[in-house]
């Protein structure tokens, strides 16, 4: 046990490593035009923040791992209460075929859900002439060349679309409108994080970071437009020069190399068996999708020396992968109670082949267990908000920033309900910050990126190029 736990041990000395590694990616990633196969550093072309007046029907897509959302959001007046939304849910089985379809069939059963939702809406959306703006938040990297415009990369979350790779998602989207006749209008191609950061700054104006901790893992901020540098080299002729900062999807997930991150053993051994290795290296260490995985291979490795559940193989341990986080997160949660009641929820959690009841000595091993794979998952998403920080030194930690809250949207399954999640990051800030900082970081839960985000980045995405047509008009 004492060997696993110094396996995940991440002391302060590698927690600096790793701040400087994400800060070198940063750098580089904002330096490198290309972005053939994986990107990082991806400008959203989103250069504004809502101011709250805005008013009308706009409609949001978000596409996750597992389900489908699609939404109308009726902005009513300044205040976000008075938002209204409608929507529809698809959810994505593991096994759904669709996740190994082609583009056609994919794009079009996307497209079946909008029109349900329009008829929902029928009232709202018969009531104007032009048509609805779309707002798509895509949880998948893509390499963006325009707010509206973007080349799909790699897929992940269990998607292998057939020969999507490198199709614009506007096109796609636009083609598939056409074909069910829909007056539906992409504006705005958004990640989750991005939508997040925009949705939680529309309720508190000083949030600088959307961070995203559920199943996938990523963090979005606004980056000065003059440290862009391959948005420069890329789109002189589109970025104005007035916009001062641009929000920027990291693709953190992506980060990692064996230079700074430190994988250990059953780090490799999740990788070298999972069904996209080497790719998300950051993110396999402590998403709420791999977890249970880690927690899964070093229980087996105890199970196999006879140290756990008296050698016997539970049958949840059966098949890579499919050990869930939220077991983790149960078992935590009970960690508190007394022996009795603790068994009563451990018991029913692990079955066996053979006539075994697990016993006590069990239950600590398998708490010490998931308590130390989720504390270096705490620190590991620590280190990354710690970057995304002091990557706006300038802003956030500079002489005039005095007292100021440093607000950081967090959306996410395992930050929402892993067990004092929420205290464990904020600790680790702490711990690298000092106290004084430390009572300025704010972790807060942020709804809503995929609905309300894309609808007012739509709306911002339309004012927007209402307003350079106007310009246009002017000039000409
Ligand atoms: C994955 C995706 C990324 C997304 C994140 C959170 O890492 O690659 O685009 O933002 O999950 O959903």
């Amino acid at each position: 046990m004492e060997s696993i736990r110094k396996e995940f041990a991440l002391d302060q000395p590698t927690f600096k490593a790793i701040v400087d590694g994400f800060k070198s990616e940063y750098a580089m990633g904002l330096n490198t035009a290309s972005a053939s196969g994986l990107a990082t550093m991806i400008p959203s072309y989103v250069t504004a923040l809502p101011t709250g007046d805005e008013k009308g029907t706009y409609l949001a897509l978000d596409l996750g791992g597992s389900t489908l959302r699609v939404c109308a959001v009726e902005l009513r007046q300044a205040k976000r209460s008075n938002v209204k939304v409608t929507e529809l849910k698809r959810h994505i089985a593991p096994n759904d075929p669709l996740r190994t379809s082609g583009a056609v069939a994919f794009f079009d059963w996307i497209v079946d859900a909008i029109d349900e939702l329009l008829t929902m809406i029928s009232a709202a959306a018969s009531s104007t002439s032009e048509p609805l703006s779309l707002g798509v938040c895509w949880s998948f990297p893509i390499d963006q060349t325009s707010i509206s415009t973007g080349k799909i990369l790699r897929m992940g979350k269990g998607f292998t679309i057939d020969g999507i790779e490198g199709l614009d998602l506007f096109t796609l989207f636009q083609e598939a409108f056409e074909r069910k006749g829909l007056r539906v209008q992409v504006r705005a191609l958004l990640n989750d994080t991005v939508g997040t950061l925009v949705a939680h700054a529309y309720t508190n104006p000083s949030t600088r970071i959307g961070f995203i901790y559920g199943t996938g893992v990523n963090a979005a901020y606004p980056e000065k437009v003059s440290r862009i540098v391959k948005l420069q080299q890329q789109q002189k002729a589109h970025t104005q020069p007035s916009q001062q900062m641009m929000l920027v999807n990291t693709e953190i997930d992506i980060f990692g190399s064996e230079d700074y991150l430190p994988l250990n053993r059953y780090d490799k051994m999740l990788d070298a068996q999972h069904s996209q290795p080497k790719f998300q290296l950051y993110e396999k260490m402590m998403s709420g999708g791999c977890m249970g995985e880690l927690v899964r291979l070093a229980a087996l490795d105890l199970i196999d020396k006879n140290l756990l559940f008296n050698g016997y193989r539970p049958q949840e341990f059966a098949i890579p992968m499919e050990f869930d986080t939220s077991v983790l997160s149960l078992i935590e949660s009970f960690m508190n109670e007394t022996l009795e009641v603790r068994l009563q929820h451990f018991n029913p959690l692990f079955h066996f082949t053979e006539a075994y009841v697990p016993s006590e000595n069990d239950l600590r091993l398998l708490t010490d267990l998931c308590q130390i794979v989720s504390n270096r998952a705490a620190r590991l998403a620590a280190a990354a908000v710690a970057s995304l920080i002091e990557q706006q030194q300038e802003d956030l930690l500079g002489p005039r920033t005095d007292q100021k809250p440093i607000v950081i949207g967090v959306n996410g399954s395992t930050y929402e309900k892993y067990p004092t999640m929420h205290d464990r990051i904020h600790q680790a800030l702490t711990e690298w910050f000092g106290e004084e900082i430390g009572q300025r970081i704010q972790l807060e839960v942020a709804t809503d990126g995929g609905s309300i985000g894309g609808a007012l980045i739509a709306m911002l995405a339309e004012k927007e190029e209402k307003m350079m047509n106007d310009l246009g008009a002017l000039s000409s």
